[in-house]
Order: structure tokens, then C-alpha cells, then sequence
């Protein structure tokens, strides 16, 4: 008999055919009521023991954790919880969870305690319920762009190229560092390489995209970055994924509305096509509201949140409006955003940040043209001299979630910036060339899978939306 999925069954019974369903014991209660759980969905497929005919020694061994296989007959069910169940004839015990050691019991375990068990983790109901929506979310982004005739481009992920100008990167080399041959004044030298030059692992895939904008005119990349910043927080991971967009004839006007409708698109299609997984995180981020500090409590709840993004049109205002807003606010009379006060071109704090979006606007704002020297070299220099066509999508909760810019396509221009911030040009040749030849004009943005991973899911750490995080304080999984 082959198996059925438990989804399949929940939404389509046939009441008295006979099944095979394979899965792990959530609960075995009454020594006759396994809760079984396939992954399928977030519920249990209720399977009912005959334990009168079944000999002691099979029963001790369905325990949570336990790996089973259940044949029976499909049956209307008379308890609460659930319509259909399954009246065991035939178990199989495919794999023991020894109930001693299994770490995982039917209770609800701390998200750190989860974290020191990545392997196991996603056997909750929670941690099924993010690796579904990511699953859902992946297939959403590739629908978006597909239906608008956009191609997806790999880009690679070992680079010679620092695409933000950052300097937060992993050197990638094949040479022992004790070892290395160095040159005179005891550099490293890569020449010897296997790579035959310094290459790092990719910041963003941006730079290589454009090459493929200059030809395909709207394209997207979609892969995992990296990023040495030795930060600790709820927001940043060393590895991340991240969505990028390019799309040539586009100002920063059409990148602000595509960014838009990009974000709203993955929210309704989570809200149409994860139903069941989002209203159990709806439950339990409510349940965790009641643990933290009111003035930290969310006003709506998550699905009402999803509802807000898809229904609401984002506020769109400049830099230099964001300051003055924020220069007028009350908590800066309190002293509370003094170094703003030391003037335009000062980059936003996330509490800055979270000021606009969760206490003045109500809603996401999109933050456009900031002074040129906080952002990077390719983008592109306005009129006034002074400020770049950047723009930045801020969500509330969750801050900067996306971050773009129309790009600098006039040849002298970018030059003049690559000299200005001492960025080698050697490094960054072929990126002229896009300039040289049939240059036009075009714009982009990325956005950060995991924290959009985090707005649908409602979960407050980024660890929790990655199956094995990468941060300083973790990568042994
Ligand atoms: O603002 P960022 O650094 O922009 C770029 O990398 C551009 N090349 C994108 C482009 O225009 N094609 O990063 C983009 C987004 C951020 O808004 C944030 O959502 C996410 O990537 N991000 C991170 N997510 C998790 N951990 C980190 N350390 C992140 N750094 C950036
Ligand atoms: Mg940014």
C-alpha cells in the first residue's frame, strides 16, 4: 500500500478507505491516540491503537519523537479536534526516539534552547510552519518576477569585487595562512593561488546582475551573500539571502513602485497560500506579546499587520524631509535623537528609523535620495550635487528591509566616485565598460529574504527564519 500525505488526506478523506501514513509521534495519549505529523502540514493526523490486541512491548515504543509507519482504515472522527482519523491495523516502528534522551518533549521549548538543536528544531510546530512559508515565499518570488518577464541570472558567489565598498567580507583562498608565499613587505601574496588573486565571497550579486541588465534589460538574481560584520543582533546574519532586481529604463521612481508591489505581492500570496501555517504563528505571536514590556507590545496582531502592507499605500519622502521630521519630533526634544542635531548627512539609527515607521507615518516609508557620502559608489549622483538617487524601504518591527538605488550610468560620473572612495579601478574595469558601451539608464534593489521571512512570520529574531543561522556567536550546524 503506498503512502499518503497527511495534508492530502485532511483535505480530501475517502471515510473507510484504507491508508498507509508515515510520519513522527507528536503526543501518544491514553495509550491509544498517537498525534502523528508528516510535514505535509502543520496538523496531526489523528491514528487510533487497537492497545488491547497490540503487545506491550510495540506500544512502549511510540513515543514522541518515534519515527512510524500506520496502516488502517480511514474513519469519521468522534472526539474534538479533528473530522478523520485513522484506526490502526498494522504499525511499524520505522525509527526509536529513546524518551529519555530525546530532547524535544510535548511542551513548549525556548526559541534559544531550539537554536542549540538546529537539527531538531524543525520538528515543532513552529519551526515546520517558517520552513513552509519560506518554501511558499522562494516560489513567490520567482512567480512575481516570471509573470513580468524578468529572468532570473546566477550570480557568482566567489568574487574579486566588493559591491558595496564595504570591506565586510570573507577572503576566500585555498593557501595555508601559515604558509603563504609573501611578497617584500609580507603580504599574502595570491598569486599563488588557486584563484590567482584576492577573492572574497560575494556581498551581493548586484554588480554581476547589471552585466546581464545591460542585455536582458529586466533581470533579478536570487542567492545566498555573506557579510563579516561582527554584529549581535535580532536584524543581521553572517549569511543571508537576498533578492536583487535590475531593471534597465527604470528611475528611482518606477524602482520605488516595482519595490512596492514586489512586497505587497509576497504578502498577499503568503496570505492567500499559507493560511493554516500563519494563523498558528498569529496564536503564538500573541502568546508572546503577553511576555514582553507594553511599550514593546504590537497594537495589531501579525495577520493584521500582512493585511495593513497589502491594503496601504507606503509613505514615500526624501532624506532631508526625514530629518527635519525627525529634528521636530517630541522624543528629540527630549533629547532623545541629539546627534541628529549635529546636522544633515549623518546616517539613520534604527531608532530613527523605527520613529518614522511605527510612530509618526504608521506605515512603511520609503526614504529616498540620502546625502551621497553614506551610500555607495554606483549610485546615482542627483542634481543638486549633494545627494544620490538611493531609497530605502523601512517595515515596521523590522526596519531597513529593502535597499536600492537608480545607478550612476554616465561613465565620468562613476569613475569620478570610484576615484573619490579610493576603491581600486582595476577591480572594477569591466563595471566601466557597462558604462562605455551602450550604457542606459537603470536602477535596482535587494531585498532581505530572511527579513521579510521575519515581517510574514512574526518571529523577532532573524536566527528563527534560517534552517542553520550563521552569526559570531553560532556555526557549529
Ligand atoms: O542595503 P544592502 O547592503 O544593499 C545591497 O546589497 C545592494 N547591492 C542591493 C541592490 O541594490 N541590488 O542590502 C540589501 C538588503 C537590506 O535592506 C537588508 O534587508 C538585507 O539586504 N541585509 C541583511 N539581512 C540580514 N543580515 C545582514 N547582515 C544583512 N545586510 C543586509
Ligand atoms: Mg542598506
Amino acid at each position: 500500500l503506498k503512502r499518503t500525505k497527511i495534508k492530502e488526506l485532511l483535505e480530501a478523506p475517502i471515510i473507510g478507505k484504507r491508508v498507509n501514513v508515515k510520519g513522527w509521534v507528536r503526543t501518544f495519549r491514553n495509550n491509544q491516540f498517537i498525534a502523528l505529523n508528516d510535514g505535509s502540514t502543520i496538523n496531526n493526523m489523528q491514528c487510533v491503537v487497537d492497545f488491547e490486541n497490540t503487545d506491550e512491548k510495540t506500544l512502549k515504543r511510540i513515543t514522541t519523537g518515534a519515527c512510524l509507519s500506520l496502516t488502517g482504515d480511514l474513519a469519521e472522527s468522534k472526539g474534538k479536534g479533528q473530522s478523520v482519523e485513522v484506526i490502526v491495523e498494522h504499525i511499524e516502528i520505522l525509527g526509536d526516539a529513546d524518551p529519555e534522551k530525546y530532547p524535544l518533549q510535548p511542551k513548549k521549548h525556548s526559541l534559544e534552547f531550539l537554536r542549540e538543536i538546529a537539527h531538531l528544531r524543525v520538528r515543532t510546530n513552529t519551526f515546520g510552519a517558517i520552513y513552509r512559508v519560506r518554501h511558499a515565499m522562494i516560489f513567490a518570488v520567482h512567480q512575481f518576477f516570471t509573470e513580468r518577464g524578468f529572468f532570473n541570472v546566477h550570480t557568482p558567489i566567489i568574487t574579486g569585487s566588493d559591491a558595496e565598498g564595504a570591506g565586510e567580507m570573507f577572503r576566500v583562498t585555498t593557501l595555508d595562512p601559515l604558509n603563504a608565499p609573501k611578497d617584500d613587505e609580507g603580504n599574502v601574496n595570491y598569486k599563488e593561488d588557486f584563484f590567482g588573486k584576492e577573492t572574497n565571497l560575494t556581498v551581493s550579486g548586484q554588480l554581476e546582475v547589471e552585466t546581464a541588465c545591460m542585455a536582458l534589460s529586466e533581470v533579478y538574481t536570487f542567492g545566498p551573500t555573506f557579510r563579516a560584520e561582527n554584529s549581535n543582533t535580532s536584524r543581521h546574519l553572517a549569511e543571508f539571502w537576498m533578492i536583487e532586481p535590475e531593471m534597465a529604463f527604470y528611475d528611482i521612481n518606477d524602482n520605488m513602485d516595482l519595490a512596492e508591489e514586489f512586497l505587497k505581492y509576497l504578502v498577499n500570496y503568503a496570505l492567500d497560500n499559507c493560511a493554516e501555517d500563519l494563523a498558528f504563528l498569529n496564536q503564538r505571536a500573541l502568546d508572546d506579546e503577553k511576555n514582553k514590556p507594553q511599550q514593546e507590545r504590537n497594537e495589531m496582531s501579525l495577520l493584521d499587520r500582512l493585511k495593513f502592507i497589502v491594503e496601504n499605500d507606503f509613505e514615500r519622502i526624501t532624506y532631508t524631509e526625514a530629518i527635519d521630521i525627525l529634528r521636530n519630533s517630541k522624543p528629540n526634544k527630549k533629547k532623545k535623537f541629539q546627534y541628529l542635531i549635529e546636522g544633515w548627512g549623518s546616517d539613520l539609527q534604527s531608532e530613527h528609523e523605527r520613529f518614522l515607521v511605527e510612530k509618526h507615518f504608521q506605515k512603511p516609508v520609503i526614504l529616498y535620495n540620502y546625502p551621497k557620502d553614506i551610500k555607495a559608489f554606483y549610485m546615482r549622483l542627483n542634481e543638486d550635487g549633494k545627494t544620490v538617487a538611493a531609497m530605502d524601504v523601512l517595515f515596521p518591527g523590522i526596519g531597513e528591509i529593502i535597499g536600492g538605488s537608480q545607478r550612476e550610468e554616465r561613465y565620468d560620473n562613476l569613475r569620478q566616485r570610484i576615484e573619490e572612495m579610493n576603491i581600486p579601478e582595476k577591480d572594477l574595469w569591466w563595471y566601466l565598460e557597462l558604462r562605455k558601451f551602450g550604457s542606459a539608464p537603470h536602477s535596482g534593489f535587494g531585498l532581505g529574504f530572511e527579513r521579510m521571512i521575519q515581517f510574514i512570520t512574526g518571529m523577532t529574531n532573524i536566527r528563527d527564519v534560517i534552517p542553520f543561522p550563521r552569526t559570531p556567536d553560532n556555526a557549529e550546524f
